[in-house]
């Protein structure tokens, strides 16, 4: 069902099997065989533009198998389950950053405050990739709660699970929090020495309250999701289409506790949501109570 919504490429690449500097023969036809298998399993769909980002990235798969063509990578990927996680893990974009959107955090603050009497809270970051949403969500809670173990479990997934190994870890280079406050800083981050020097390692306490975990939000089943009091799903849907979109909307609100919140991606803009979900303005919705 899913593979008759599959949308070739809105334009065609150029033709590519001519071109000569290519280390390996990447025809049109590999190309959208690519475009089908990851659509079909993470509703990805990648233009005709992306089409030599798609070579750059298989072709270390290529290489790491030793092998010499994409159509006889493409079968493996096929008849592999590792390949093929490989395979998505190479595809994905995972752009993100700690306190990215910071009103979501804002307005997440003031919900756990108007929220401290109903015990352990339950938040799920639902495209986490390398952790940086989700380590925002416990300093939040932290800070709301002024104390480092926050009444709050954290779970995070992705379909990646190279990402999730780094979000597990909670090990980023300096760079990636030199902005934020040094507050914040100080309060939930160790600097390394040594051979980890130009890196910060989140505190004990927080990674304890986050959960990595994979999995694909196109998946007909989603094991262990259970209810939330608030939800992100934040810069993936976009890669979906309005279908999708809205199916998966309808999806969280089921998984939303009443007077829930749901954080959507700056440029995520829904045209249709589903009944009982209401929006709050700046990509911010509510569950009706
Ligand atoms: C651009 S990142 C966004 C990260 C974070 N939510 C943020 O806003 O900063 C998108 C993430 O969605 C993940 N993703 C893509 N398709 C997915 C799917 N079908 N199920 C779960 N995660 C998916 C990617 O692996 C990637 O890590």
């Amino acid at each position: 069902m899913i593979e008759e919504r599959y949308a070739p490429p809105t334009r065609r690449p150029a033709p590519v099997t001519a071109e000569p500097a290519r280390e390996f023969r990447f025809t049109e036809a590999d190309f959208d065989r690519v475009c089908r298998l990851i659509y079909r399993h993470a509703g990805i769909r990648l233009n005709a533009n992306k089409e030599s980002l798609v070579y750059s990235r298989l072709t270390r798969r290529l290489r790491a198998l030793d092998l010499s063509s994409f159509a006889r990578y493409l079968d493996r990927v096929e008849a592999d389950a590792e390949e093929f996680q490989a395979f998505v893990n190479a595809l994905t974009t995972n752009l993100t950053a700690f306190f990215r959107e910071n009103h979501h955090f804002q307005k997440l603050s003031g919900f756990l405050e108007n929220r401290r009497d109903r015990g352990e809270l339950r938040i799920w970051s639902a495209a986490a990739s390398t952790g940086e949403e989700a380590y925002s969500i416990a300093i939040t809670a932290a800070q709301t709660y002024d104390r480092h173990d926050p009444p709050v479990r954290i779970l995070a997934t992705d379909v990646d699970t190279k990402v999730l190994e780094t979000g597990q870890l909670g090990i980023y280079p300096l760079e990636r929090v030199e902005r934020l406050p040094l507050e914040l800083k100080r309060g939930y981050f160790l600097r390394g020495k040594g051979a980890r020097a130009g890196q910060v390692r989140v505190v004990d306490e927080l990674r304890e309250l986050i959960e990595f975990r994979p999995l694909n939000l196109l998946a007909e089943a989603w094991p262990g999701i259970g209810q939330y009091d608030a939800i992100f799903c934040r810069n993936v849907m976009i890669y979906f289409d309005k279908p999708t979109q809205l199916r998966l909307l309808e999806r969280f609100v089921h998984h939303l506790k009443p007077g829930g919140l749901f954080f959507a991606g700056h440029s995520e803009s829904f045209f249709r949501l589903p009944a009982g979900l209401k929006p709050l303005g700046k990509t911010s919705f509510e569950k009706s109570p």
